[in-house]
């Protein structure tokens, strides 16, 4: 079967494009740069690339013609983008792009057509865990969140309309090369370079493997019943539970304290644009700060049940991601 792919490149893209070509299936993976490291990666594996973009609605109709299955995975997620021309290409490639994948998917008579949403798309859940039936409650706090809810919001609009779309919502997604604010303090901690503090330690989310997490697409993808969404996750932490899982592991030194919030906001505000002005990448700004004072716990109970995945718990996510970020960084010294 013919599977057009959007965001094979990615962090999740990657793993996601492994696990459609094990299931046999032909997969033709939209890309921006052919010639990239992580596209050549994918031709490697046994992917066809076709060139194009998904804020380009006419780079998308030849490609998909024939498919039996359709994946909007493309996104950008970034926290600090600073600005209203980044927010404004956010949208571009977020909701626009997601409009122009599914909407080209339907007009082409695709069967099913499976969008990537995410847990923020629900947004705060306080300390309950909620499931695929919980309704916003607050307004998204960040532009990534905004575009985020905005996409599931126009992929339910099909859904409701009859078209043969489904939704996999991925949690916090972790693992080798994760590009969250904890993958970057993960990356610090394996080199002895996290202090010994940290922040919103009594804040948490959904956590799931990158592997687990492909696995959960692939399967949504293949078998999840058109019109539903279907959480993906191993488990809910706080932050206090992530650091002291961190803590049990060989790397500098451990964490022993947390900011309080009146002071770990004005850091973050205040991190910011210092790392603007050394060119380095924001891991602290002011919305990684409105998005770490939220919770967003979810049960991934009904993707286990309906098709029969199993992801790795919390823990487990966490000591596979540091023991491969630990190994990348003895490789590299
Ligand atoms: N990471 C998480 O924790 C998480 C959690 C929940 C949901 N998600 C969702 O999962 C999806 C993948 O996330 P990720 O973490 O793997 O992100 P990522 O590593 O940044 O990958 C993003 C992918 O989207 C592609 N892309 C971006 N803009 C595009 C455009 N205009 N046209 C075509 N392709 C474009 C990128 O291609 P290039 O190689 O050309 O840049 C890349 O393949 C996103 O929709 C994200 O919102 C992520």
């Amino acid at each position: 079967m013919k599977v057009f792919l959007t965001g094979g490149t990615g962090f999740i893209g990657q793993p996601l494009a492994a696990a459609l070509l094990k299931r046999g299936w032909d997969v033709h993976a939209l890309v921006r740069r052919p010639e990239s490291r992580e596209a050549q990666a994918l031709a490697r594996l046994g992917a066809t690339l076709v060139q194009g973009d998904v804020t380009d609605r006419a780079s998308l109709v030849a490609p998909m013609q024939g498919a039996g299955v359709v994946i909007n995975n493309a996104g950008w997620y970034a926290l600090g983008i600073g600005g209203k021309e980044a927010e404004a290409q956010m949208q571009a490639i977020n909701v626009d792009g997601a409009r122009h994948v599914l909407e080209t998917a339907l007009e082409a008579g695709v069967p099913r057509i499976a969008h990537v949403s995410s847990i923020v798309a629900w947004g705060d859940t306080g300390k309950t865990v909620r499931d695929e039936t919980y309704t916003r409650q607050a307004p998204p706090p960040t532009p990534y969140e905004r575009t985020k809810t905005a996409a599931h919001a126009l992929a339910e609009a099909l859904q409701t309309q009859g078209a043969p779309v489904v939704m996999a919502c991925p949690g916090s997604v972790h693992g080798p090369g994760d590009h969250t604010t904890l993958g970057d303090l993960i990356r610090l901690y394996v080199r002895g370079l996290h202090p010994p503090i940290a922040m919103f330690a009594d804040y948490g989310r959904a956590v799931v493997h990158v592997d687990d997490c492909a696995e959960g697409i692939a399967a949504v993808a293949e078998k999840g019943r058109l019109g539903e969404s279907y959480i993906l996750s191993g488990g809910n932490a706080t932050y206090r539970e992530i650091f002291s899982i961190i803590n049990e592991t060989p790397g500098g030194m451990r964490i022993r304290a947390y900011l309080p919030d009146f002071a770990a906001k004005p850091f973050c505000w205040a991190a910011e644009p210092v790392e603007r002005w050394l060119g380095l990448p924001i891991t602290f700004s002011a919305e990684m700060a409105q998005g770490a004072t939220s919770c967003y716990f979810f049960s991934g109970a009904k993707a286990e049940r309906e098709l029969g995945i199993q992801c790795r718990d919390v823990r487990q996510t966490l000591l596979d991601t540091l023991a491969e970020e630990r190994r990348r960084a003895g490789k590299r010294r």
